[in-house]
């Protein structure tokens, strides 16, 4: 039987480099597609859907760590980083963050094939697990608590999941309304049908365009067959609107038909297409704000507003802390393969104390690390790093000229919002109420990462 021809994205901003391994691959029977830089990479991702991707660190603007973040949501794309000689140690972070391997230039023909070949077998195997893997991770996709505020949360999200109401999902970063959404489909009449999220920080106008409605063959310079959109792969199923706070005025005006008459088309199609959907959309914005601040159409918030749900911040239901601690430290240790590991009472205290900025999202982070970390086999106060702004109570940064102690300060608090916020930068803005462009241009300045 004969297999499909691969097809393999090359991202370098050197020119050489592009045509060079785009010719050595070709004459090892891939296919090949090319970009010059990140942008257009995240966007020949969806547009062409690679098996594998050869990237390249340092390029301007949107560097290769970068994509390698953005690119969560294609966990079965292998990505094999394009090193120079003596940034070992970036490749081995960029490995840290997903990629499979890397090679170095200048590259062998041989060790080339090889490390393709490998990549190949793993995705190949990681596709047949997918299946297994979901099954395994069932149990943790249960939404743990039993504070009041949160068990109200939870009724009302069973009463409305048995209907097709469409369901506004709110709440501060990290509080879980993405786990309600998808608790909320299972617990629905759909739950055999598909459950799609589009989240709308992650791409960029026209590609979020095409992602929802999907588009025909040549809508635009790119769209070299006809796609569909994920409103119609969620057909029968349930679709999540994540960040709905940030889209843009043209598609909320289609968005607003697709609510009214579940009826879109496909970008530069004519036809209209009809589907069968529950939507769900969720945000962390303050939609009023939002509407009265003329960025979010009124009738588009009447229409999505028809069962608001708030999940309250960890700090509001700190009886759940207990609970959630122990289920993330059993989760951890399972993917960790570690045996079960216990926490004091003096770390239990010590979590209760804080004020999670950061939610569910960073409790969870902070077991995951902890469970890796630790050397005895309970967590202990030292090893949870809550107090996240120490430096300037260390000798060291006492010493520092001013200047030099501010930029450090301001590193680390930057850092952290990004740690919690998992590098996102618009959530890490948001927790710092700065604007996202001063942000952007506070990490370039201080050289964040
Ligand atoms: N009650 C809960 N029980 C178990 N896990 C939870 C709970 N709440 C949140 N989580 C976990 O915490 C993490 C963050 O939750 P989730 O992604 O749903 O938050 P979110 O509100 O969508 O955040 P954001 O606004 O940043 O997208 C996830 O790993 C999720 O599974
Ligand atoms: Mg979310």
């Amino acid at each position: 039987m004969e297999t499909p021809q691969k097809k393999i994205l090359i991202v370098d901003d050197d020119v050489d480099i592009r045509t060079i391994l785009k010719d050595r691959l070709e004459i090892l029977g891939y296919r090949v597609v090319t970009a010059e830089n990140g942008q257009e990479a995240l966007q020949l991702v969806i547009l062409e859907e690679p098996d594998l991707m050869f990237l390249d660190l340092q390029m301007p603007e949107l560097d290769g760590m970068e994509v390698l973040k953005r690119l969560k949501d294609h966990s079965d794309l292998m990505v094999i980083i394009i090193t120079a000689f003596g940034t070992i140690e970036k490749a081995v972070e960029a490995m840290k963050r997903g990629a499979f391997d890397f090679i170095a230039k200048p590259f062998s023909p041989d060790h080339l094939s090889v490390v393709i070949k490998k990549a190949l077998v793993c995705q190949a195997l990681k596709r047949q697990n997918n299946y297994l893997q979901g099954e395994v991770n069932a149990p943790y996709l249960e939404i743990m608590g039993e504070s009041a505020p949160l068990k109200k949360v939870i009724e009302t999200a069973q009463r409305v999941a048995v209907t097709s109401s469409t369901v506004l999902l709110l709440g501060e970063s990290g509080t879980g309304k993405e786990i309600f959404a998808r608790s909320i489909h299972r617990w629905s009449p759909r739950s055999k049908k598909s459950f799609v999220v589009v989240n709308c920080v992650a791409l960029r106008d026209e590609l979020l365009e095409s992602e929802l409605f999907g588009h025909e063959k040549g809508a635009f310079t790119g769209a070299h067959q006809k796609k569909r959109g994920k409103l119609e792969i969620a057909d029968g199923g349930t679709i999540l609107l994540d960040e709905i706070g940030d889209f843009k005025p043209e598609l909320q005006v289609k968005l607003l038909r697709v609510l009214q008459e579940r009826e879109f088309e496909r970008v530069g199609g004519t036809k209209p297409i009809q589907v069968d959907i529950r939507i769900i959309a969720a945000t962390n914005q303050d939609l009023h704000q939002a509407v009265r601040e003329g960025r979010f159409r009124e009738d588009l918030f009447f229409r999505l507003n028809v069962v608001p749900i708030s999940i309250p911040p960890l700090r509001e239901r700190k009886e759940d802390v207990p609970l959630l601690t122990d289920f993330f430290i059993r989760k951890a240790c399972h993917n960790v393969k570690k045996p079960l590991m216990g926490i004091s009472q003096g770390a239990i205290n010590h979590l209760m104390g804080y004020h999670w900025p950061g939610n569910v999202r960073e409790l969870a982070n902070l077991m995951e690390r902890a469970v890796v970390l630790a050397k005895g086999k309970d967590i202990l106060p030292e090893d949870l790093p809550l107090q996240p702004i120490t430096v300037l109570k260390e000798e060291s940064s006492l010493e520092k000229p001013y200047h030099d102690a501010v930029r450090t300060y301001q590193r680390e608090v930057i850092l952290h919002a990004l740690e919690r916020t998992g590098g996102n930068q618009a959530k890490a803005a948001e927790m710092l109420r700065l604007q996202r462009t001063y942000l952007a241009r506070l990490i370039k300045k201080l050289e964040v990462r």
